[in-house]
């Protein structure tokens, strides 16, 4: 076995009280690339109304929800345009605006918040004052605030949300698939399916109802629980700076085959190919190494013998 990046000595250099205030006040800076994913899912050419979904998405159930969100809008008369900003290696984009009506966002629940890469995302992007723009979440077991989370991020880009949702899909966490008993195994199923189908369906009728009425009152999304209940302190402690000191990784040698798919994969780019990955200190553990790797041959704490996510069933 290999242990990845931060040994017990890191914990010295970096204060944890450090980290939970830095964590607190500012935002982790992780490189923003995007790439245009999928060319415009478009079926009308009269459009009622133009939409771009950016997306993130470790382990694929967001992109097969932000996929059916995208056939709803155009089933409703609009069309849309998917964007990924999931990898690392893909080129930058000039990210224009000025042809779309209604722009959406759509991650799953990392800790109970959307992943830091989503929010540094949207932190990056220019003022949209006065454009239209939707949420889009999914989660394996209790999403808590994350919608609100998201939602506090897009509104500083002076977007107007029009609604939101979250989809219920398989767990990806690998600590908490047990070989037993796996959380909402299978999800999305059909009814989950339909559910995000029509959620695009009625985003255009939103989508008129805000242009023709524009006083509506935007949407709103409450948490679902108020500051300083246990989940919420936990939510705190787990904050990305945190838990990546809980939960190092590392490979298994007799397992590996060096491949290099996880490094390839990376979201942040953080695994460098040696002999072996090795792991950097920019990890925001979306857990998709461990999940991804063909020889289920990364480890952390409590994922020894749990089953792996590969995706949903498409
Ligand atoms: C690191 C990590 C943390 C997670 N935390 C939560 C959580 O707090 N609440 C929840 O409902 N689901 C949680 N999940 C499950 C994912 O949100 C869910 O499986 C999601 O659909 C994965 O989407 P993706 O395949 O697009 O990455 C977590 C998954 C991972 C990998
Ligand atoms: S994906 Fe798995 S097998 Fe391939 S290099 Fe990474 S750890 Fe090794
Ligand atoms: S090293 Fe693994 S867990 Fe960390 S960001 Fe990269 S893919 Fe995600």
């Amino acid at each position: 076995m290999r242990w990845g990046a931060y040994p017990p000595t890191k914990l010295l250099q970096t204060p944890i009280w450090l980290n939970l205030v830095r964590e607190t006040i500012f935002f982790y800076n992780v490189d923003v690339t995007t790439k245009i994913a999928q060319s415009s899912v478009v079926t009308n050419r009269q459009w009622i109304v133009k939409a771009r979904v950016f997306y993130f998405s470790s382990t694929g159930n967001t992109r097969l929800g932000a996929e059916l969100v995208a056939r709803g809008i155009c089933q409703g008369g609009g069309c849309c345009d998917l964007v990924d900003i999931t990898d690392s290696g893909a080129e930058k984009v000039a990210l224009t605006f000025n042809d779309v009506d209604l722009v959406g966002f759509a991650c799953p629940t990392f800790v109970w918040k959307p992943p830091i890469k989503v929010t540094d995302f949207i932190h990056n992007l220019p003022e949209l004052e006065g454009r239209l723009g939707f949420l889009f979440c999914t989660c394996g077991w209790e999403p808590e605030g994350v919608v609100a989370k998201l939602a506090s991020e897009v509104v500083k880009k002076k977007i107007i949300l029009i609604d939101s949702y979250i989809m219920w899909a398989e767990e990806s966490m690998t600590m908490i698939r047990w070989r037993r008993f796996i959380l909402n195994r299978g999800r999305p199923n059909a009814e989950d399916r339909d559910g995000a189908i029509r959620f695009g369906e009625n985003l255009v009728h939103k989508y008129k109802q805000y242009k023709d009425d524009p006083s509506l009152p935007p949407h709103r999304s409450k948490r679902k629980f108020s500051c300083l209940t246990p989940i919420s302190i936990l939510g705190c402690l787990a904050r990305q700076n945190l838990i990546k000191y809980y939960f190092r990784k590392k490979v298994n040698l007799e397992l590996c085959n060096q491949c290099g798919l996880c490094a390839q994969q990376c979201p942040v780019g953080a695994i460098k190919m040696a002999d072996y990955p090795k792991f950097c200190d920019n990890c925001i553990m979306c857990f998709r190494c461990i999940n991804l790797c063909p020889q289920d041959a990364i480890e952390s704490w409590f994922t020894k013998g749990n089953p792996r996510y590969k995706g949903p069933k498409i």
